[in-house]
């Protein structure tokens, strides 16, 4: 077939099974120069597993793609950047161990080496160079990335997707990864890219942002596509229809106020000080749905690893119930307390080990209890709750590393339900989540809080602080900063206020 003229790449009948799972069947996709398409489906409906084929990361188990008309087939990623397609991961895509230059210019490294030697100073000018053209200052080319936090190691990945200049720029669910500011870099960054003619495929589960930001949008459900729309045929509802394949019943926040409160602390810190914290005393009472924001360094991660017994405060105290001081982060699992953290696969899963077995670890001192632990117990909680979470998988058998994003959030938030915590600090814990599950996840927040559970929401959306919280607390530089109580009359506009 005779390409179209401004054609850059096209995708047909893409196939790709794992096992029994189907994640493509018969995928097709174009992809026009100086266009940005928006990709977005469900948890679980094949967005990675399509991008990932394209960035040569996976190959499909048949179709064909073409770049520019000819033939395209990618052999491993290092091939695909020099063909011109380069991705940012869904997942943390740095390596750790080495410093952010030699991420950057990870299987590049023979551009800094003369007479057989790697001229390092040479690689670490260069990638301060690269980091500067995205707009990020903060961040040392000989520092080792392990040391750095989340976002900022998302954002040496969109160095090194840049500097290759691309003609494809393929960015898989990286916002949600991103601060305000990081996302602006990111918007900017994505508006160039266009400018000079090329092409960026953007797959985000925010509505918004995808209309927003993309010129046109293809739409996958279980592996299949289900419709291709151009600008003027964005409508939000039709879109979460077309990926969902039925309406999108009911609200979507919280619609009560309570002011009900109890009076009862349940988790606090006094007077803290620690690292990224300055002088913070923060409460959480007894049914209360505490939201914490601000801008990316003020300090809101941190709150919840303090609470939770991760970072020891160097000054002031950590109080559970007002009396006992939180002393590690084990301490914290045996007396019912939940983290769920931004990092998911380094901090908050086993990604080498199965549903069962995350499901099941904080449990099992509990189940202990009542005799030996036998894997048909095991198995019972896990489908129990992957049932109840709509864990999308073959069996609770599967490797967790082998679940969709969103899949993989849902099995950290089933292993807290199964085990029964009555506080729950969560950190960004709809990163990641289709619009539907992001929905039911609501709705348990409010069903926890119901039964008296105590829930710390540290959120990076402003409109989930705002829509889900009874009270919201924002920080800037480690301080806090402002503190609000649910009303109908609170906007963005007065967060925002007080987190700059
Ligand atoms: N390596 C693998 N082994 C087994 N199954 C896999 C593997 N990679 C992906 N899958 C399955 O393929 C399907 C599509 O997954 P994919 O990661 O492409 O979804 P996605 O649309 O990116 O979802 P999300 O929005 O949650 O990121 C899922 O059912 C997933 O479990
Ligand atoms: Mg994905």
């Amino acid at each position: 077939m005779p390409e179209k003229k401004n054609c850059l790449f096209r995708a047909e009948k893409i196939c790709k099974s794992f096992g029994a799972v189907r994640a493509l069947a018969d995928f097709d996709i174009v992809i026009e120069a100086g266009e940005i398409r928006g990709l977005v489906g469900e948890n679980g409906s094949g967005k990675s597993t399509f991008s990932s084929i394209a960035a040569g990361i996976q190959k499909s188990d048949s179709g064909h793609m073409y770049l520019k008309g000819k033939e395209y087939r990618p052999d491993g990623t290092v091939d695909a950047v020099d063909h011109g397609v380069s991705m940012v991961v869904q997942e943390q895509g740095t390596i750790t161990g080495i410093s952010v230059a030699a991420n950057i210019f990870f299987g590049k490294e023979s551009m800094f080496v003369k007479h057989g030697i790697l001229n390092t100073r040479e690689m670490n000018r260069t990638a301060e160079k690269a980091l500067k053209d995205i707009g990020v200052e903060n961040i040392a080319p000989e520092q080792r990335t392990e040391k750095l936090s989340f976002e900022d190691r998302k954002l040496i990945e969109l160095a090194r997707a840049l500097y290759t200049n691309p003609g494809l720029w393929i960015i898989d669910e990286t916002t949600t990864a991103l601060s305000l500011s990081g996302r602006d870099i990111l918007y900017d960054l994505m508006r160039k890219v266009k400018e000079s003619g090329s092409s960026v495929l953007f797959i985000s589960h925010d509505i918004d942002e995808i209309m927003e930001m993309c010129d046109s949008l293809t739409i996958l459900r279980d592996g299949v596509l289900t419709a291709n729309l151009k600008k003027e045929e964005f409508n939000a509802d039709k879109i979460r229809q077309l990926m969902i394949g039925r309406e999108l019943s009911g609200h979507y926040y919280r619609e009560d106020v309570d002011e009900h409160i109890s009076e009862d602390v349940v988790l606090e810190m006094e007077n803290v000080t620690a690292a990224g914290i300055k002088n913070a005393t923060i409460k959480l009472h007894r049914g209360e749905v505490l939201g914490i924001g601000g801008l990316s360094d003020c300090g809101m991660h941190e709150v919840g690893k303090i609470l939770y017994g991760l970072i020891p405060p160097q000054q002031g105290r950590v109080l559970k119930d007002g009396r006992e001081e939180v002393k590690s982060a084990s301490w914290a699992v045996r007396r019912n307390i939940a983290y769920v953290s931004k990092n998911r696969d380094q901090e908050s899963m086993m990604p080498i080990c199965s549903i069962r077995d995350n499901i099941c670890l904080p449990s099992l001192r509990d189940m202990a209890k009542f005799g030996p632990v036998s894997v048909r117990k095991q198995k019972a909680m896990a489908e129990t709750w992957s049932e109840k979470m709509e864990v999308k998988a073959a069996s609770v058998s599967a490797y967790c590393n082998t679940l969709s994003g969103g899949n993989k959030q849902k099995v950290v938030l089933a292993k807290w339900l199964a085990k029964g915590a009555d506080i729950l600090i969560l950190d960004c814990p709809t990163r990641g989540i289709d619009v539907g599950t992001k929905a039911a996840i609501y709705q348990l927040i409010e069903t926890l809080k119901k039964e008296g559970k105590s829930i710390l929401l540290i959120s990076e959306e402003l409109p989930e602080l705002i829509g889900m919280s009874d009270r919201i607390i924002l920080l800037k530089d480690g301080e806090v900063s402002g503190e609000f109580e649910r009303s109908e009359g609170l906007s963005e506009a007065k967060l925002i206020q007080k987190m700059i």
